[in-house]
């Protein structure tokens, strides 16, 4: 039998509402028992004094590139990267190259994750064939091969009517439909937020209202045929109002934000870094604090990255042609750390959106630290500085907007089952 025993940290397990210095005990990939001083001599033994231990993270939104873009990111690099960023479990989008439109396809993604990947990884299947918007997938047959939610992500479904039936059919299977919210009759070629930046550097904006106007859409037909709709990466201080609203009005609707948007605004795209361009752009001021106060009160469900890696050469070009995204997998803790520290979450606000919010969003068996759970456990020092360098992490890709910086919160151990999956020393340890 295996046991692990995570020994004198501070155990923050939102689900459970404890927030104290305990001991963990995990046995055969489960977790037995969270008490304090637990006797258990012959198991391995992980020192967490002066560090918090929590569940280990869920990611509801990356792209990990497999099939078909292994030159960006592949299932192992990927899965790589959540482990060294605290994520046990990433639900992979399907825009991939084929599109996760068919079961062959998640169950290759499934495959080559149980071979290649220290983390658990769960595919989410496209609402549509080939993200063309014109046809809805099998969606019953997606399911049984292993998909946890539907999303064209990287497009919205911009016909309503399709939609419309992509929430009533994704009803029937009990399972979310996570929109890109972007009306692209408004975006056009908008490539930063529409507003002072984008006049004063001369490119396209693209406005708040193509979000708040999608969301707007979605909501209303979330509403007439009672299906889950998630909405991905919210950016907008419209779209947070027009969530709570109708979440205060008893519509299934739940939200995820990205890292990037809680912390950056468009300034940051004042130099053309190319590393600040991703769908949706980064917005103002207003609109970033009204995300957070979104999920402080509860409107936003979850942090999710939108882990989006693309090459050096496809990034280092003009501004108006590169491809949108960023990485978000290695940086994610770090950056929303910064959220507890100014005082806008409380450490159990943050935990429970990287943690047991998002596993419910998805319905997921994870995020939580109660006996018969999931071994996935991580431990951090939330203090602990470090210079991230995307040359040294495990994405195959350097894309992010945080290159050269100096960090604060460091990943020390990552488990999966009750095995150590990444060790800050030692690396990625499995498989
Ligand atoms: O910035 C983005 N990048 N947003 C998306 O919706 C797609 C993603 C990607 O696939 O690169
Ligand atoms: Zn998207």
């Amino acid at each position: 039998m295996a046991r692990v025993l995570i020994r004198g940290g501070r155990v923050i397990d939102p689900a459970t509402n404890r927030d104290e210095i305990a001991d963990v005990l995990l046995e055969d990939g489960r977790v037995v028992s969270v008490e304090s001083n637990i006797d258990a001599r012959d198991a391995e033994l992980v020192d967490a004094a002066g560090l918090w231990v929590t569940p280990g993270f869920v990611d509801l939104h990356a792209h990990l590139r497999e099939p078909g873009q292994e030159y960006k990111e592949d299932i192992a690099s990927g899965g790589s990267a959540g482990a060294a960023g605290g994520f046990t479990s990433i639900c992979c989008m399907a825009n991939t190259d084929p599109v996760n439109d068919d079961p062959s396809v998640t169950e290759y993604i499934l495959d080559r994750a149980r071979h290649e990947s220290p983390v658990r990884i769960l595919p989410v299947a496209a609402a549509t064939k080939g993200l063309k918007g014109e046809l809805i997938t099998e969606m019953s047959a997606l399911v049984e091969a292993g998909a946890v939610a539907f999303s064209d992500d990287g497009k919205t479904i911009m016909d309503s009517d399709m939609q419309r039936r992509v929430l009533e059919y994704s009803k029937m299977v009990d399972r979310p439909v996570s929109v890109h919210a972007e009306d692209l009759t408004l975006v056009r070629d908008g490539v930063v937020n529409e507003g002072p930046v984008s006049t004063r550097l001369g490119l396209p904006g693209n406005p708040a209202a193509a979000e708040t106007i999608s969301v707007a859409r979605d909501i209303h037909l979330a509403e007439i045929t009672g299906g889950h709709l998630h909405v991905g990466h919210v950016s907008t201080a419209g779209a947070v109002t027009l969530i709570r609203e109708a979440r205060n009005r008893g519509i299934h609707v739940t939200g995820e934000v990205t890292p990037h948007h809680l912390v950056l605004t468009d300034a940051e795209t004042a130099g053309y870094d190319t590393n600040t361009k991703m769908s949706p752009p980064l917005r103002s001021a207003a609109d970033v604090d009204a995300c957070i106060e979104g999920l402080a009160d509860g409107t936003l469900d979850a942090i999710a990255t939108d882990h989006a890696p693309h090459a050096v050469h496809e990034k280092d070009v003009e501004f108006t042609e590169a491809p949108p995204g960023v990485l978000g997998l290695e940086t994610a803790l770090p950056v929303v750390l910064e959220l507890v520290r100014s005082g806008r979450l409380s450490p159990a606000q943050l935990i429970a959106a990287l943690t047991c919010n998002p596993a419910q969003v998805f319905h997921l068996d994870a995020g939580r630290l109660v006996r018969g759970a999931p071994g996935d456990v991580v431990i951090f020092d939330p203090e602990r500085r470090w210079t991230y360098d995307p040359a040294k992490g495990y994405s195959k890709s350097r894309n992010s907007p945080w290159a050269g910086q100096e960090m604060q919160g460091r990943i020390e151990t990552t488990l999966v089952a009750g095995v150590v999956v990444y060790h800050v020393d030692r690396g990625v340890l499995h498989p």
